[in-house]
């Protein structure tokens, strides 16, 4: 029997409270990367910090790893036993694209996000810190990984800046047209690590972004590192009672699958939720909006609806589904409230907002409702994501079945 990951976190004071430091990250991608290839790249630096620790807080046992292995994970998601692949988490968030891939037999290997509060939840739940800044990160420092994983902030590219480099006779590959933007970290990323495949997420705007600039970039900069591309805007309504489309942007390396992949997204016939289905019976007063905010709505509806426009909140009928969550929930509620009887509405709670997000009530909320709306308005719905992965991770299968029988290669 090992020693229970909380109480390796007790004795050793773990607080996720570090903005700009990695300490923790490195420590605890150790400790759940122990047994693989990996380990190498966080061992030394995880062995400087167990060592610190065990000076400021004053154990007198040696701060040799030896003690604290194994480990028995008493997190909600820990790794999976038998991984298949192995994936990374980019703008990680608080992990709804890694719970998706570790449901569908994936183990994390790398993670990064700089918000502390997304950090604490995705500790709390995965028992692992994430690093920070990506921009901060090189790629030499990255594990190999079959899958990249990511859902970036959207920004527009400086195509003057190009044009500029242009004529001054130099080179411009997507180094210089995407420099500056986050989306410029995944490529230094793909094109150092060459993983299998990747998966990213986007809001539907992306597509139509900076007049479609944005989009083309994107599509010449993926196919320019050598992968094929696949590229759908899905709707989560399929999956969970909430309207919510975004693209998500699938690449297969050219030279691995050889343009023989039969990738296709998921495509359910079917989206009979009801928003009813994800209500908790009991729920606090404060939730029910004030009627001071509940008349300013109705104001400001009849105000914009006068001029034409479509603005203000939305009343959820319970047999339906909800409109688009946004990390903006936590202001108002306005995007999606509870019509209740001989009340004003209600706003959801946190936990309903996680549930319409799809995630399972074993998921683990350790921050304010503020930071909660925030992070689940951020996140995506995850067996969506579940769903599109299940696909991606088909090819590798047929990849590595026409190369060796299969096992399970990772640990
Ligand atoms: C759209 S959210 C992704 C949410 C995630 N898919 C989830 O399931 O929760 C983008 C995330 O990128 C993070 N982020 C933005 N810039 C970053 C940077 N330079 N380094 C690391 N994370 C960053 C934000 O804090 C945010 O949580």
């Amino acid at each position: 029997m090992g020693k229970k990951y909380s109480v390796i976190k007790e004795e050793l004071q773990f607080k996720v409270d570090k903005i700009v430091d990695n300490d923790l990250a490195y420590l605890t991608h150790y400790l759940q990367n122990n047994k693989n290839g990996v380990s190498n790249y966080y061992k030394p630096s995880a062995q400087e910090y167990l060592t610190e620790l065990h000076e400021v807080n004053n154990i007198a046992q040696e701060a040799d790893f030896q003690y604290y292995l194994p480990i028995e994970w008493d997190v909600p998601f820990p790794p999976p036993e038998n991984p298949t692949f192995k994936f990374i988490d980019l703008f990680a968030g608080i992990g709804g694209i890694r719970l998706a891939y570790q449901n569908i037999g994936g183990k994390c290997v790398f993670s990064s996000e700089w918000d502390k509060f997304s950090k604490q939840t995705y500790e709390a739940n995965f028992g692992e810190v994430p690093f920070g800044d990506i921009t901060k990160i090189s790629e030499k420092d990255i594990p190999d990984h079959d899958i990249l994983l990511g859902g970036f902030p959207c920004q527009p590219f400086s195509i003057a800046g190009v044009s500029k480099k242009k004529s001054l006779g130099r080179q411009h590959g997507f180094l210089d047209k995407t420099q500056g933007t986050l989306f410029f970290d995944i490529a230094r990323i793909i094109k150092h690590k060459k993983p299998k495949a990747f998966m990213l997420e986007n809001v539907k705007n992306l597509v139509s972004h900076d007049k479609k600039k944005t989009f083309e970039v994107i599509k010449e900069t993926l196919s320019e590192l050598g992968y094929s591309l696949y590229y759908k805007v899905l709707d989560g309504k399929f999956y969970v009672p909430q309207h919510r489309e975004r693209i998500i942007i699938v690449g297969f390396k050219k030279s691995v699958f050889k343009g023989k992949e039969t990738f296709t997204f998921p495509q359910p016939d079917e989206a009979n939720f009801a928003i009813r289905e994800i209500l908790q019976q009991k729920v606090d007063e404060k939730y029910t909006l004030s009627d001071k905010l509940w008349n300013y709505l109705q104001e400001y509806k009849k105000k914009h609806q006068a001029k034409g426009n479509g603005f203000g909140f939305g009343l959820t009928d319970l047999n339906g589904i909800s409109r688009t969550m946004s990390a903006r929930y936590y202001k108002d509620g306005a995007e999606i409230l509870i019509p209740q009887k001989g009340k004003n509405p209600r706003r959801l709670t946190p936990r309903e907002c996680a549930r319409l997000q799809g995630f399972p009530d074993s998921f683990v909320i350790p921050v304010s409702n503020n930071q909660a709306y925030k992070q689940f308005g951020n996140s995506v719905v995850m067996p969506l994501i579940q769903a599109v992965g299940k696909n991606i991770v088909k090819e590798l299968d047929i990849l590595n079945e026409s190369k060796q029988p299969k096992t399970a290669i990772y640990q």
